[in-house]
Order: structure tokens, then sequence, then C-alpha cells
């Protein structure tokens, strides 16, 4: 039991027919769910029954023809979460967009949009995208290099932040009867002149009851962690272990109170799957099985997307796990970094290796009881503030949703109903003011 001042945190990855090979083959996704509007409310709307804090749709604007099905054929992301917002009242609806690829005016806009709709729910994942192909998407010869892309990315999101507070809360009295729609003193331009942006502002939309969209972010560099410090109010990150995910987060809190930030509002959310069955044996024959029934060949691809869909067909897969340390560098850079250490460290063939990061092996495999406890220990240790559930087989999530959820409420860890409206609220984090009325401030209490 906790002191009930501190609640875990659950959101759920809407992955559609699945973000690996072989997810769609379940009986029960339909062939067509990500394209289709009512699986998406359907599943939504069980989350929020069991009271998550949010659902995330991840992005990535790329694809080749060996991309996992979910990627392949889906719906966008913000007009998705838009039809999701009307059918839902509660629930926090997050999605990524790529900072490497489009205008901070149009994201700002789009996000404000989405949070007005959903009444004060919605949240941005800051990424800034790992695959080369995506500049041939949007007019570019090549992708930025990793660090650039960085350097983006922090002035993206704080160009969007200042754009969302182009109003301030009282900006429209909307006052017929004087015929006052808006006080002028509240509209403020934004000026930014940068690297990379050159935004006047201010842009066409007020603020949410949340005051802005939540920030969260999803990267495993040291630069995507330095930024993640900087601007999230939650990270995703993959954690494979309880020793990497308290890693991970002392290193993120860390960075985060360095900058001045408090720590506490800086939520590490790492994203997992569970594999759940009555008894942990049954669990652990059940996980055994599905990586015994893996085909080598698409588990190749998928190792081969961290490195910019690198081609480890070409390989003998008996032979030591070869140097692609080069292709590390401006891909999903922390997660193959990671893969380049171990292999070399420990000597691995690359047969071993798509063992260890292609088959996602989970660390919360067992009964609901044991997968509660677990998630209790990570969480009382400071190595989680909550997950992101990434759910390959439906009969998990459902799992998850009656028979863990309600021990997690139990155990006092996790809300019994909702006690917010809004995503920040859910997740604890401070309602943020508007800049320009705190600015305003002290000159005006001066004036008294
Ligand atoms: C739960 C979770 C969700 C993620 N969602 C996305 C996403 O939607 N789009 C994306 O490009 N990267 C996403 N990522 C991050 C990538 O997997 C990868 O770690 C990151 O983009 C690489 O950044 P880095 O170069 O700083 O390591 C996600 C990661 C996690 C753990």
């Amino acid at each position: 039991m906790t002191d009930g001042t501190r609640q875990l945190h659950l959101g759920a990855i809407l992955g559609g027919v699945g973000m690996t090979q072989n997810e769609w083959l379940h009986p029960d996704i339909p062939g067509d769910a990500s394209v289709n509007i009512d699986w998406y409310i359907e599943t939504a709307r069980r989350a929020e029954a069991a009271k998550f804090d949010f659902v995330f749709v991840v992005d990535s604007p790329y694809i080749t023809p060996d991309t996992a099905p979910h990627f392949l054929n889906r719906l966008e992301p913000l007009t998705l979460l838009s039809a999701i917002a009307v059918a839902t009242t509660h629930i926090g609806l997050a999605a990524t967009l790529t900072t490497s690829y489009w205008e901070p005016y149009n994201v700002a806009r789009q996000f404000a949009s989405l949070d007005l709709i959903s009444k004060g729910r919605a949240g941005w994942n800051v990424v800034t995208t790992g695959l080369e192909g995506a500049a041939g998407n949007y007019g570019r010869e090549a992708h930025f290099d990793h660090a650039e892309r960085y350097r983006r990315a922090l002035e993206f999101v704080r160009v969007v932040q200042g754009l969302w507070d182009s109003y301030e809360d009282d900006a429209f009295p909307r006052d017929k009867a004087a015929g006052i729609f808006l006080n002028k003193h509240g509209q403020h331009r934004l000026d930014h002149k940068g690297e990379f942006f050159s935004v006047a502002g201010p842009l066409n939309i007020q603020r949410s009851r949340q005051g802005q969209p939540v920030i969260f972010q999803a990267g495993d560099s040291s630069e995507g962690r330095a930024l993640g410090a900087e601007i999230a109010d939650a990270t995703f990150v993959a954690a494979a272990d309880f020793d990497a995910a308290l890693a991970y987060a002392r290193d993120l809190k860390g960075r985060a109170a360095a900058l001045g930030r408090d720590p506490d509002k800086v939520l590490a959310m790492p994203g997992i799957n569970v594999v759940l069955e009555d008894t942990d044996q049954a669990a652990q024959a059940r996980e055994r099985a599905r990586t015994e029934k893996l085909d080598f060949g698409k588990s190749l691809v998928e190792l081969g997307r961290l490195f910019n869909y690198h081609d480890f067909r070409q390989y003998d897969p008996d032979a030591p796990f070869p140097d692609v340390s080069n292709l590390s560098l401006n891909s999903y850079k922390g997660a193959a970094e990671r893969v380049v250490r171990a292999a070399k460290a420990e000597n691995l063939t690359l047969r071993e290796t798509v063992a260890r990061f292609a088959w996602r092996h989970s660390a919360f495999v067992g009964s609901a009881e044991t997968v509660a406890a677990e998630l209790e220990r990570w969480f009382l240790a400071g190595a989680i503030d909550g997950i992101i559930l990434h759910s390959p087989n439906p009969d998990d999530f459902n799992r998850f949703l009656r028979d863990v959820v309600p021990i997690l409420q139990a155990k006092g860890l996790f809300r019994i109903d909702y006690t917010q409206a809004t995503l920040r609220g859910h997740l604890g984090l401070p309602f943020p003011e508007n800049r320009h009325t705190a600015a305003a401030r002290p000159r005006a209490m001066a004036a008294e």
C-alpha cells in the first residue's frame, strides 16, 4: 500500500493490427483494425471504463513493403483522436507527431484543436523520426542528422508552446451587449526567429481548460534523454528489465533536476507488454510457444528497422553480429546503440541478437497477481511512474483490464474512478498559467 499520494499511471497503445509482424493473425483482431474507427472507439472506451489515464497512437511517416501491418494502412493520428474524443469523456488522448517534418504552427493548431474538442484531454508525443526514408516524403534529399534533429525538436516545441499561449484565458469576453468579442490586450504575437523557424503568430485558437496539451517524449539516446528532461511531462522508453527501468528513471529525473525542474513532474512511463494467464507456468509456456513460432526472416526485418531498415538477411545468422555501428548513428539511435553494445560485449551471433532484441520479451509474464506485484515493486522503487501498455495479444489487454487493474486498485496504487477532468489532472501535473498573464501580474500588482 502507498499513502495514496503517489499514483500509478496507465496508458494504452492503440496498435490496430499490430506493430510487429504477426499480431494481426489473432482471431479477435479485425483485419482492418488500423483503419476501423469502430474498433478504435470500442478499445478506447474499454480503457476508459478501466480508468486508464490515456490512450496513445504511435506515428511514423515512412513505410516499405516489409513494414509491420499497422503502419502499412492506418488512420492519421490527430484525425483519429478527434473522433475518439467525441466518443469518450475522461480518458486522455495522446499521439505522436514528428518535429522533423512539420511546421510548428500546424502542430500547435492541430493539438490545440484536439485539446478543445476533447475538453482538455490532449497530449503530444514529441519524436524526431528515426527513418531516413521519411525525407523523401517531405521534399528533402536526406534526413536531418541526429544532433540537428534534436536541436530542431527543442526549438520546435518551444515555438509550439509559445503559440499555445497566444491568447490569455480571459481574452474572449464575447460580450454581446457591449459588442466586445476580443480583448485585444489578451492576444499576443510570438515573433520567434531562431535557427530553424521563423514564426510570427499569434495562433488562431484559444487554450483549453488544461491550459496546454501534455508533452510526452520518446527518445532514448543521450540527446533524446536531454530533450525529455527539458520539455517532457512524461516519457516513453523501452524498459527490458527492472534495472534498466530504474537506471533510466534516475537518469531522466537527475537531468530534469539539474535543469531546475521538479523531477516528480517528469514521469517515467516505459512501454511494456504483459503476458497473462491463470498461472505463472501457463504464462511462461505461452510466451515460449510464441517465440518458437516466430519467423526468423521477419524478425530480421524488425531488427533492421532500428538500423534504418538495414537488410540483415544478407548475413550468416550464426556468425558474430555484423559491424553496423555506423548505421546506428542516425536512426533509432538509443535502441540501435543498445543492440550494438550488447552484441559486442557478449559476443553474440546475429541469431542470438535477434532472440534478445527482436522477439520483444516481456518482464511481466505470469498470473495477474504476479504481474500486479511486479508493477508494484517497480513503482515503489521509483523505476516507473506508470506504464504505457502495448498489447500485441488482445487476450492480454483484456486480462489486464479485468484482472490486473482491480488488484492495483485494491493495493491503493491506481484510481478507482476519475477524480479529474483533464489529462494533466489525471497525471497529477500542474496547470500551466499563460506566460503573458504571469508576466503581467507583477506589473499589475505594482500599479495597485
Ligand atoms: C512506448 C513507445 C512509443 C514510441 N512511439 C514512437 C512513435 O510513435 N514514433 C517514433 O518515431 N518513435 C517512437 N518511439 C521511440 C522510438 O522507438 C525510438 O526509441 C526513438 O525514436 C529513437 O530516439 P533516439 O534516437 O533518441 O534513441 C516510441 C518508443 C516507446 C518506448
